[in-house]
C-alpha cells in the first residue's frame, strides 16, 4: 500500500461543537501524519470548487449554506493507504447509518452535519489538496515514530 495524501475538512459543525481535537486525535492515534493544517472560512466560490460534483444537485444550496456558515479546519493527512483509511474511519455519509466506532457513527446523527469531509479517491485527493493549499503550505516531515507505525515496504 503506497504512502498517500488525502484532503480532510473538519466542517463547521465539528468546529462549533468543539470536536476538532477529538477527531484529529483519532487520526493521529491511527498513525496518520498531519502535513498541512489551517483554519479558514469557506466562501461560496470555494464551496462550488470543492463540491463541483454536487453543484447541480437539489441539496447543494443547503450544503453551501452549511459549509460556509462558520470556520472549518483544512488538513492534509499522510500515511499508507491514507485515502481509504480516512473514509473507513468516517463511516457512511449519514451518521444514523454509520456504525459505532466510526467518527460519524460515534459523534453525530445527521446526513448534512456529518463533521468531516475526506477525499473519496486518489483523483479527488489530487484535485482537492491544491484547492485549499499552496505547495509551500504542505510540510513533509519524518517523525521518530514512523518506524513504529509501518514497515519499510508499506510506503
Ligand atoms: P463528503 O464529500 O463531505 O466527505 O461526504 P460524502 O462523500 O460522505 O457525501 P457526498 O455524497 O459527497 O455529499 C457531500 C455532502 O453533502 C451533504 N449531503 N446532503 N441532503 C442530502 O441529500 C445530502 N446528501 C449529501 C453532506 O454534508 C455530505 O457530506
Ligand atoms: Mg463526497
Amino acid at each position: 500500500m503506497p504512502l498517500e495524501r488525502t484532503f480532510v475538512l473538519l466542517k463547521p459543525d465539528a468546529v462549533a461543537r468543539k470536536l476538532t481535537g477529538e477527531i484529529l486525535g483519532r487520526f493521529e492515534r491511527k498513525g496518520l501524519k498531519t502535513i498541512a493544517m489551517k483554519l479558514l472560512k469557506v466562501t461560496p466560490e470555494l464551496s462550488k470548487r470543492h463540491y463541483a460534483e454536487h453543484v447541480s444537485k437539489s441539496f447543494y444550496p443547503m450544503l453551501e449554506e452549511f459549509i460556509t456558515s462558520g470556520p472549518v479546519i483544512a488538513l492534509v493527512l499522510e500515511g499508507p493507504g491514507a485515502i481509504g483509511v480516512v473514509r473507513t474511519m468516517l463511516g457512511p455519509t449519514n451518521g444514523r447509518d454509520a456504525a459505532p466506532g466510526t467518527i460519524r457513527g460515534d459523534l453525530g446523527l445527521s446526513r448534512q452535519m456529518n463533521m468531516v469531509h475526506g477525499s473519496d479517491g486518489p483523483e479527488a485527493a489530487a484535485r482537492e489538496i491544491p484547492i485549499y493549499f499552496q505547495p509551500e503550505e504542505i510540510v513533509s516531515h519524518s517523525a521518530s515514530l514512523d518506524p513504529w507505525s509501518y514497515a519499510g515496504d508499506e510506503k
